[in-house]
């Protein structure tokens, strides 16, 4: 028996070696962690069991007979974090450059698999240099089978993928598909062809960093949601976001005791908006002085920063909080951030996160670039979203509400539960300078001096119409509340639409705008 046991502890050992030593150290010269590192600093201590490690390739071509490593390429298995049982594969770039085989694929599709059952998220650590190429099409339809599990598991589990290494071809559409995506800077990239091909088809000259690097997906294609300095900070940031995440769609997320008094008045608030209503503010402010202390979680930070989104907890609650940034574009709603607001009010609606919105947007971005982009369409998919949405939606006017976006911000209309308004904000169509110069036309055209009667027609307009309490009396804001109590007034919301059913229609599936 002990030969047995000698046997089997040999083999484990080898099989954790992965691709051998030489290259783990060239793993590690290149600032990256092994697979099973990875997996070690993301999850609870001692909690992480992996399973078929012993698992092989089955090719036999281009000379792949006399190579078998176990566990071929991906460390699979499930572990906690923060007490609570998730499912994580690693790719090891040691095996391989990771790529895909079928095997590989079945062990990922096992271990998803199993966390659809259970109702646990999924992780995905990619490295891998897409579909292992001896293997042909047996590569593709494993890559298919794991693309299929994605889209069976979105809005079911919440599923991270964290890109640590070059990933290619097959290796970005799975991340592609899931709920967030965490880049390294420096050594991961994102790309369907690399520079190489890119250079043969376009005569393009691109490196690999711009064409898929962290910073690039990051703030210009929007295709992934963080960039970290280095593998062990990105492990502990997914960690943090999966603490503000309920495990599956029928569950609430943890609620943790904050701390922090819920009536707490901010009254720095009260000075926050300028009286100049052309001058803007920074509205992440508001955000972090108003959430439990200050533990914004934001996402996309560098893309579409005329709309702020991310996740943070109001009386230990997980909020999702959409607010338009009057620092950038004025807060205007434009392509980019109506997509990106959109998919994020979706997501907290898949998972029951109640969705808090602060308001001060001036329209959707005029322009020929916007109007041909298919704004029209773009811009739908926000007011989709928040239509469909039915967790508990709170949302504050902070300054302005005009035109389209007005609607499009979590309005009344829109099934908003607690709709509140500061005392300076203006909800109207337009701004009172535009809104005079086309219902006040003809008399200024007639004024010997047009310029002091537009002056004088906006100065009365403004005074009557850019304020809260026309809409507040037709009862499309609940309440006009002192900056200073937002937070308590945006909790008392929440607590009070706790536990609200809201039934769409049957249907099969919507039609977002795509
Ligand atoms: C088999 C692969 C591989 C792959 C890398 N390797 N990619 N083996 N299939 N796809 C192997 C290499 O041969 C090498 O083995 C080891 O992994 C490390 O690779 P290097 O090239 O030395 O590393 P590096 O210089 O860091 O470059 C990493 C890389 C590059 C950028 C990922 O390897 C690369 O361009 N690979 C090919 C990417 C690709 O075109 N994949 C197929 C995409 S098609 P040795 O033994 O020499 O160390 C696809 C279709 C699916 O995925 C579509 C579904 C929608």
């Amino acid at each position: 028996m002990q030969d047995i046991i000698d046997r089997l502890d040999r083999l484990r050992t080898e099989a954790r070696l992965g691709g051998g030593q030489a290259r783990i150290d060239a793993q590690h010269a290149r600032g990256k962690l092994t697979a099973r590192e990875r997996l070690e600093a993301l999850m609870d201590p001692g909690s992480f069991e992996e399973m078929d490690l012993f698992v092989e390739h089955n090719c036999t071509d281009f000379g792949m007979g006399e190579s078998h490593i176990p566990g071929d390429g991906v460390v699979t298995g499930a572990g906690t974090i923060y007490g609570r049982r998730v499912f994580a594969f690693s790719q090891d770039f040691t095996v391989f450059g990771g790529s895909l085989s079928e095997s590989n694929a079945r062990k990922i599709c096992k271990i998803m698999d199993m966390a659809i059952k259970v109702g646990s998220p999924i992780i995905g650590l990619n490295d891998s240099g897409g579909a292992r190429i001896q293997e042909g099409v047996a590569s593709l339809a494993g890559y298919a089978e794991v693309f299929q599990r994605n889209v069976l598991a979105s809005g079911v589990v919440p599923q991270i993928s964290a890109i640590m290494g070059p990933c290619a071809g097959g290796a970005v559409y799975s991340p592609a598909l899931t709920d967030f995506i965490m880049m390294v800077k420096d050594t991961s990239y994102m790309f369907l062809t690399g520079p190489e091909v890119v250079k043969t088809v376009t005569h393009e000259d691109v490196s690999a960093e711009q064409l898929g690097g962290a910073i690039t997906h990051s703030t210009r294609s929007g295709v992934a949601d963080f960039a970290y300095d280095n593998d062990l900070v990105l492990l502990k940031q997914l960690r943090r976001l999966l603490a503000f995440l309920p495990s599956n769609n029928r569950e609430a997320a943890p609620r943790i005791d904050s701390g922090d008094d819920a009536k707490r008045p901010i009254y720095s608030l009260d000075n926050l908006v300028p009286n100049d209503p052309q001058r803007p503010y920074d509205m992440k402010e508001l955000v972090e002085k108003v959430v439990d202390n200050s533990d914004f979680m934001e996402i996309q930070a560098g893309y579409a920063k005329n709309i702020i989104i991310g996740l943070a907890r109001m009386d230990g609650r997980t909020v999702g909080i959409v607010a338009n940034q009057p620092m950038i574009l004025a807060g205007c709603l434009d392509i980019a951030s109506s997509i990106k607001a959109a998919r994020f009010v979706r997501f907290c609606d898949c998972f029951n996160i109640p969705i808090v919105t602060f308001v001060d947007v001036p329209g959707f971005l005029p322009g020929l670039q916007q109007e041909l982009g298919g704004i029209i369409k773009h811009g739908a998919k926000l007011l989709f979203a928040y239509a469909e949405a039915t967790v508990p939606k709170v949302t504050v006017i902070t300054r302005k509400a005009y035109g389209g976006a007005y609607d499009v911000m979590s309005s009344k209309h829109l099934r908003g539960d607690f709709n509140y308004a500061w005392p300076n904000a203006e909800i109207a169509v337009m701004g009172p300078k535009g809104a005079s110069e086309i219902i006040f036309r003809s008399e200024i055209k007639a004024s010997t001096n047009p310029e002091a009667k537009l002056k004088e027609v906006t100065a009365a307009y403004a005074a009557n119409f850019a304020n809260p309490f026309i809409a507040a009396r037709k009862g499309f804001i609940d309440d006009v509340i002192m900056p200073h109590d937002t937070r308590w007034r945006v909790i008392r919301g929440l607590q009070t639409m706790e536990g609200k059913q809201l039934a769409l229609p049957w249907k099969k599936h919507d039609n977002l705008p795509l």
